[in-house]
């Protein structure tokens, strides 16, 4: 068992985001990664849909018998990770927006949070919002048209940086001084955020914290691979696979897959 990889997915290429910190405190874990970029974006997507295509991601990575399954989507954890857990036998790791430690680090009491339509209405992510940030202004913005930039090759496009500067002024307004990255394709926006933000304004990506929870709960069930050989990487697209290499700087080889 604890030579068989770790699975990963999310709607698209933004996962990858979590992947890269996954592999680089877990150097010898083999790893599946699905893009299902051809579904994206799951953040406009109903309830229902959602969990549909986080099952069937599922089940994919179950038949090429994945020890543990990283949900690297904040939509797909909000909706659809208590169902997962339920249902099948092995652990889920999921992502949601750290809004615990912009609450608690605040000095502003203002807090941004930039997440898909899906995440921001969720059940999940309500529950943490009222649990942690009772007295904090939490500016929510939907991030609506970032992830189809980002699956089409624009990440470094004029029409990224108007859509981040329409996002960002309602935050800027409120004198925010932490922005909660809410979805996992936005660590790709962070040298391009860090343009538009005052440099007070610190910036909230969860990816290490979940690579560190994956560790804890592979190492806690005796499941960590302790091999040192090279593992097996591979990183699967239903889209365009040019995107996912340029966003992963060609750095991984990819596939193309039906799934
Ligand atoms: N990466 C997904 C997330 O973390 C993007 C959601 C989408 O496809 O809209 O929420």
């Amino acid at each position: 068992m604890s030579k068989n990889p770790i699975g990963i997915f999310d709607s698209g290429v933004g996962g990858t985001s979590i992947f890269k910190e996954i592999h680089a405190l877990l150097p010898y874990e083999s790893i599946i990664y699905l893009a299902d970029s051809k579904n994206a974006p799951y953040g406009n997507k109903s309830q229902q849909d959602i969990l549909d295509l986080s099952i069937k991601n599922t089940e994919y990575l179950l038949s090429k018998k994945c020890k543990i399954i990283v949900v690297a989507c904040n939509t797909a954890t909000t909706n659809a990770i208590d169902y997962l857990r339920e249902t099948y036998d092995l652990p889920f790791i999921g992502i949601e927006p750290a809004i615990k430690p912009a609450a608690l680090n605040t000095r502003t009491r203002a807090v941004g949070i930039l997440a898909t339509k899906g995440t921001l209405s969720s059940q999940l992510f309500h529950k943490t919002s009222d649990l942690y940030a009772n007295g904090i202004q939490v500016v929510e913005q939907v991030g609506e048209g970032i992830v189809p930039l980002i699956e089409s090759g624009q990440l470094h496009s004029e029409e990224m940086k108007a859509l981040l500067e329409a996002y960002l002024k309602p935050m800027l307004d409120a004198n925010i001084d932490y922005l909660v990255l809410g979805c996992t394709h936005y660590p790709y926006l962070i040298p391009i955020l860090k343009d538009l933000l005052p440099k007070e304004v610190k910036i909230i990506d969860s990816g290490l914290a979940v690579a560190k929870q994956t560790q804890a709960i592979l190492s806690s069930k005796g499941i960590l691979n302790s091999d040192k050989r090279k593992p097996s990487i591979k990183l699967y697209s239903n889209g365009n696979l040019e995107v996912m290499d340029a966003i992963l700087n060609n750095a991984f080889e990819t596939s193309y897959l039906e799934f």
